[in-house]
């Protein structure tokens, strides 16, 4: 009996030997149409190849594709567990010609691959075509031989397959399997169709057409060809099984649930053990896939999965979490095939076990208050809405779980009074909202929030992506478009652009619908909406189109480098100067990094050396960087640093970075960084490349900044240095190894030149100057020389005073230096004279005599400045005077 794991491969062999590239699954997460909530079908990822706006390098392709129907459009949650065929997850098996071969070829290899390689006989299989494709119903006769009445033509939509309301659309033909006259049903397109004896087990669409929201349909540029086959079904079909629930992958997942839970898979836990099976495939890849769990959109929808099979993990009587434990045996049945499992399985087990015990601390409470809502409920009632919001609110009971438990007793809830209460909440938000003193502004944004719900940001995962246009903001006011040249904010239900916030900018880049195009200038957020400030560069963009957004990947590169970067940094302070280090603000621009910290000392330049070191050695050591979400209590018990004073919800991201022996944080007690941070990083640490410290400097009392650069800025910082030694090295002609002696040498020899030139100076001025020799005459009893200076300046002075005075043996000096601009002038009396006479007072009036002002010094030397230099013989005059003056004393 083939496996699941062999029928796909078989498949998948089967048109890869037919000339079909087999091309991997794409994420459950659609990147390329920003209506849909998750991949539902084989040609999502191919959506644009069969319109022709993309081309791959292949004209026939094969693929497994993971799928999810939960949420959204096709919403196959609520059947979970009770029927044969339905489920949250599940692979399609699909092959796809673009523009190659078509219907002539489709069937065929349909036709050969289930009855030779599938093996299943001819006379159990027949097919339905649309009521107008005479084409294929001929092709079907001349191929299979089928006889008329197993042809059947169907005049309805279920021959005319659509992905939704506008996209790439034909005619299809569905193969079925009738189980036999001992089961009960019609053929297709009968009354009793609904019942189990056919099933259908294949559709090929015949893609040609593509319908637009106008309502007008084209013909496609290709006839192209896409097919779905469920490999759960086909699966229980060669297992001669008929519930997908018995074949051997899902039984096996089934006997794990059992296991964990030491119950009977087949006994009254039953359905449960199946909800269990089907919702860990659907939760575990959609975690692979980058969704956590939310309160918003996609997370919210993951969220509804997980709380639905906990529940049922809950009445098998499980006292611990129950689902985490499962991921090995789904990892053990579809890891081989899609790897992704493997590389997420810690991340996985964490979020599921996370989720699962938090949700137990108030499902019991949840649970009781049911009963007792139920036990007042009258046979047949509905349970009224404000109960179920009690339950949504408080016990955190998504609407469809409490649907689910009473689905159990036959009953019902009262859906629009649940949505009233939601509504009246809101209200109430609203209403104290306006009261807390935001600026007016935000009301906007508040409204739209409200109207809109929150942006997704699926930026985390991917860079480029489709979403929807929901408002457009021009001055305040939504605005019904924006042409060319004009400022719009616009709001979408998905993005892969960060918003500003915790010291990391917004992005900026591109966005284009199909009649225009926009440059993103700056991303911000409000109330949960991110606000993408645009200016319209061609054509128009109106709200409602499906707009294709790229963020500026260098500069994104660049900012994730820097975030990743100011952890190190952080991390490396405190090794450095002590665990007192707290992060007091932060900037992750795409240029630099600004890191401000709680320190009160300047940063050593060994310290710098030494945090600088720490942070590179990290980014050689290139470990990965990981993401997980929890409660901040748990984050803190596993040594995760928050932000002093920062407010955290309910669930937090924690990234960590590195590998250090004994930190005692993480969850392996040996991470090197464990922040509390939603802003964006690197995968690995490698891709910092180079972290440069450039300063520390004071920002306020007691905060120190850092800035650094990294990668690119980095090196061209370093090679611009370079440059500038290069440039000091050619000057003093010495390599740059020697520099720093050599420029010392050079620094010595010019202060002793400088000493030999003012020693020279002041021999040359004892024996000349202006005023020919310096005679000393005596006036009042005293030796007094009166010396005119050019050629040295007024600094110059005291030295040259000392040494007339040295000459004099005992007497008075004055000397004036004839600068060229304001002259100088100094007076000097030798210590034995200083009882009787004063420099102060000779200097006084030599400077009132140049026209200057003041003076001051000692008895022995004093200095003044003056205004005129031409009138240094009356400057004399006035010293003589003052010695004259003395005598007479
Ligand atoms: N896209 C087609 C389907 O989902 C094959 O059924």
């Amino acid at each position: 009996m083939p496996s699941l794991n062999d029928i796909r491969s078989t498949f998948l062999d089967f048109f890869a030997r037919n000339g079909h590239t087999p091309v991997a699954s794409s994420p459950l997460v659609p990147r390329n149409d920003p209506t849909l909530m998750f991949v539902n079908s084989g040609m999502v990822q191919f959506k644009n190849v069969f319109t022709g706006v993309e081309h791959r390098d292949y004209k026939r392709a094969t693929t497994a594709q993971k799928c999810v129907r939960a949420g959204g459009k096709h919403n196959d949650l609520d059947n979970v567990g009770y029927t044969a065929r339905h489920h949250t997850f599940f692979e399609m098996l699909g092959n796809f010609s673009f523009g190659d071969y078509f219907k002539e070829s489709a069937i065929p290899y349909a036709w050969e691959l289930l009855t030779k390689d599938f093996a299943i006989p001819k006379d159990k299989l027949l097919v339905t075509v649309y009521h107008t494709d005479d084409e294929a119903a001929e092709i079907w006769k001349k191929v299979a031989g089928l006889p008329d009445e197993r042809i059947i033509r169907i005049p309805t939509n279920d021959n005319f397959w659509q992905m939704g309301p506008t996209g790439p659309c034909g005619p299809c033909t569905e193969i079925f399997f009738d189980h036999g006259e001992h089961i009960p049903g019609g053929p297709p397109g009968s009354p009793d169709e609904d019942g189990d004896r056919f099933i259908e087990i294949w559709n090929l669409v015949f893609m040609q057409n593509e319908q637009f929201e106008d309502g007008s349909m084209v013909p496609l540029p290709n006839q192209s060809i896409d097919t779905g086959m469920g490999l759960e079904r086909i699966g229980a079909l060669l297992q001669g099984k008929h519930d997908n629930y018995d074949t051997d992958l899902m039984r096996s997942l089934i006997e794990a649930s059992a296991h964990a839970t030491s119950t009977d898979p087949d006994g009254t836990g039953r359905v449960h053990h199946r909800v269990i099976a089907d919702h860990l495939r659907s939760t575990s890849f959609l975690i692979a896939d980058g969704v956590m769990p939310s309160n918003d959109g996609r997370g919210y929808v993951l969220r509804r999965i997980m709380r639905r099979a906990m529940r049922h993990a809950h009445l098998l009587g499980a006292k611990d979490p129950v689902m985490y434990r499962l991921v090995p045996a789904l990892l053990r049945q579809m890891g081989a095939a899609y790897p992704e499992l493997g590389r997420a399985q810690a991340l996985i087990e964490e979020t599921l076990k996370l989720e699962e015990t938090r949700f137990k601390q108030t499902l019991d409470r949840g649970l009781r208050l049911l009963d007792d809502e139920l036990s007042r409920l009258p046979s047949g009632g509905a349970l009224p809405g404000e109960a179920a919001f009690r339950l949504y609110d408080t016990y955190g009971f998504p609407l469809d779980l409490t649907q689910d438990a009473l689905r159990e007793k036959g009953l019902t809830v009262d859906v629009a009074g649940f949505e009233a209460a939601m509504a009246e909440q809101k209200a109430k938000a609203r209403a104290s909202w306006a009261g807390s003193g935001e600026t007016k502004d935000a009301a906007i944004w508040f409204d739209i929030a409200e109207a809109t719900g929150a942006t997704e940001f699926l930026g985390y995962d991917t860079e480029v992506a489709e979403g929807q246009i929901l408002a457009l903001v021009a001055d305040g006011k939504r605005t019904a478009e924006a042409g060319q040249g004009e400022a719009v904010q616009i709001v979408l239900n998905q993005t892969p652009f960060y918003a500003e916030s915790g010291g990391q900018v917004g992005d900026t880049g591109m966005l284009s619908t199909e009649s225009g195009k926009a440059r993103i200038t700056e991303t911000r957020k409000s109330q949960g909406v991110f606000i993408h400030f645009a200016e319209v560069t061609e054509g128009k963009i109106l709200p409602g189109q499906g707009a294709a957004l790229t963020v500026d990947h260098a500069r994104r590169s660049a900012i994730r480098a820097n975030h990743s970067a100011t952890h190190l940094l952080n991390e490396a302070l405190r090794n450095t100067l002590g665990q007192h280090i707290a992060q007091r603000g932060s900037l992750n621009a795409p240029d630099r990094l600004r890191f401000d910290f709680s320190h009160t000392k300047a940063v050593t330049a060994d310290e710098m050396a030494a945090v600088e070191s720490e942070i590179n050695a990290m980014i050689r050591q290139d470990g990965a960087v990981e993401t997980r979400i929890m409660t901040p209590d748990d984050a803190r018990a596993i040594g995760a640093q928050a932000l002093f004073g920062e407010k955290y919800g309910d669930e937090v991201r924690v990234v960590s970075m590195g590998t250090q022996a004994g930190t005692g944080k993480g969850l392996d007690g040996q991470t090197y960084s464990l922040e509390l941070c939603g802003g964006t990083h690197v995968a690995r640490l490698g891709e910092i490349g180079l972290c440069v410290l450039l300063s520390d400097s004071a920002s306020s009392a007691g905060v120190r900044r850092i800035e650094a650069l990294t990668g690119q800025r980095a090196l061209d910082w370093l090679a611009e240095e370079r440059r500038r030694l290069a440039a000091v090295s050619e000057v003093v002609k010495a390599p740059a190894a020697e520099l720093a002696d050599r420029v010392k040498a050079l620094m010595d020899e010019r202060r002793a030149l400088q000493n030999e030139v003012a020693q020279l100076r002041r021999e040359l001025a004892m024996g000349g100057g202006a005023s020919g020799g310096a005679e000393a005459r005596e006036i009042g009893g005293v030796k007094f020389v009166a010396q005119v200076l050019t050629g040295v300046s007024g600094k110059d002075l005291p030295a040259l005073i000392d040494e007339m005075k040295a000459r004099l043996g005992s007497g008075a000096v004055l000397l004036i230096a004839d600068t060229g601009a304001k002259p100088a002038v100094a007076a000097g009396v030798t210590a034995d004279l200083t009882d009787r006479l004063s420099a102060v007072d000779i200097v006084k009036a030599a400077a009132a005599a140049l026209g200057g002002k003041g003076g001051g010094g000692r008895p022995d030397l004093a200095q003044a400045g003056g205004a005129d230099a031409g009138q240094a013989e009356a400057a004399i005059a006035a010293a003589e005077a003052v010695l004259a003056a003395q005598e007479t004393v």
